[in-house]
């Protein structure tokens, strides 16, 4: 049976021309960009492309993007670089672990967090938001995209409130960026994160848009590299491939946007057809093209999934499984009041590059094979 593949939020495979581009770096040109003879050049020559690739992909300007090893990264040095004692951070309630445990950390150093929460859709309450800060709010961190459930923030809302009150706002972008357009200009983001293995690099390269007058602490001391902020040697294969991941998705971001809204349309009638009773979370919110969490009513993720799993389909769940082999729905799906009914039953399909239309056909087939079978 031919695997499919539904899980592009959890990570995405390499791209061909992202693995083309990066594979001379690890042997023919293998120097440090640190030094100044010819191997060192070619280095930080490659170093130089992929951040104006980066950067041409969010609208930044090169001096604006440092590298990282993904996007956890990224949101700590952030959150750890920018604030201090007494300081106060606000985040949403559906942010990914990435966001919430540092917060949780700094918490414990003395900065005050305030958590705020999304409606039925996902999206953020923009008036709690707005009542909730104060002179002491240094940091308003809202993700530009859900990872389980898609949805969209307000986030140009959110930044141009937050300027008038000079609040610094950094959104995680690990799930957006290469799959719906991000411009730091238009966005008014003042930091902005970035996850190469959500959009076809390797998994373990990320990186960071800083707005030019803003400054961070590192949180890691070295060598000088990356403005000091991250030292260590600059992993170069990865880099190259970082911005040869850039490149790709802005040569045909519009067309993929349009074909994966078009797979995403397929897959829901089809869903519908199969006469089973579900709801599309967020369904009423910008979402991501390629991202719908679904929950079936009356079933549990966990028995879908191993069905789906028996017939080579690969998805992830919206519950969250505890040792007690209790399923609770995941945090997300809590703080979107979700349902109970629908909410056990919830399981995230995400797509990508690869995904064709028969892919499509193809999950619906086994999906049906697996409701009756839970029937
Ligand atoms: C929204 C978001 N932020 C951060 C991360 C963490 O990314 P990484 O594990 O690559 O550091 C993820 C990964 O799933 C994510 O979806």
């Amino acid at each position: 049976m031919r695997p499919l593949y539904f899980d592009y939020n959890a990570t995405t495979p390499t791209h061909p021309q992202v693995m083309e581009a990066m594979l001379p770096y690890f042997n023919e040109h293998f120097g440090n960009p640190g030094c100044t003879h010819s191997y060192g050049l070619s280095a930080q020559k490659a170093m130089q492309k992929a951040r104006q690739q980066v950067a041409d992909l969010i609208n930044a300007s090169f001096e604006e993007i440092i590298f990282t090893s993904g996007a956890t990264e990224s949101n700590n040095l952030v959150l750890q670089g920018l604030l201090e004692p007494g300081d106060e951070l606000i985040v949403s309630a559906i942010e990914h672990p990435a966001i919430l445990n540092p917060a949780r950390a700094l918490v414990r150093k003395g900065i005050d967090l305030k958590i705020i929460p999304v409606d039925h859709n996902g999206l953020i309450k923009l008036d709690v938001l707005k009542e909730s800060c104060t002179e002491k709010t240094k940091l308003i961190s809202i993700m530009l995209a859900n990872n389980e459930v898609g949805t969209i923030q307000p986030l140009k809302e959110i930044t141009s409130w937050a300027r008038e009150k000079n609040i610094l706002v950094h959104t995680d972008a690990a799930q957006a960026t290469g799959k719906i357009p991000v411009d730091v200009q238009d966005l008014g983001a003042d930091f902005l994160t970035i996850a190469g293995h959500k959009f076809y690099a390797p998994k373990g390269v990320g990186a960071l848009f800083i707005r030019k007058e803003i400054n961070l602490k590192p949180i890691l001391y070295g060598g000088g590299q990356e403005k000091g902020l991250r030292p260590g040697t600059e992993n170069i294969p990865y880099l190259v491939a970082l911005g040869q991941a850039c490149a790709l998705a802005q040569n045909d971001l519009d067309q993929e946007i349009k074909r994966q809204k078009e797979l995403g349309e397929i897959f829901l009638s089809g869903l519908k057809n199969l006469d089973i009773d579900f709801i599309l979370h967020g369904q009423n919110a910008p979402r991501l093209p390629n991202t719908m969490s679904i929950g079936f009513k009356n079933l549990r993720a966990g028995d879908v999934i191993s069905g789906l799993i028996s017939y080579e389909v690969a998805v992830s769940a919206g519950a969250a499984c505890h040792s007690s082999g209790e399923k609770e729905l995941s945090y997300v799906l809590k703080a979107m009041n979700v349902n109970e009914d629908y909410g056990q039953g919830t399981i995230r399909f995400s797509w990508g590059r690869m995904t064709t239309k028969e892919d499509v056909h193809e999950l619906l087939s086994r999906l049906k094979i697996v409701f009756k079978s839970l029937a």
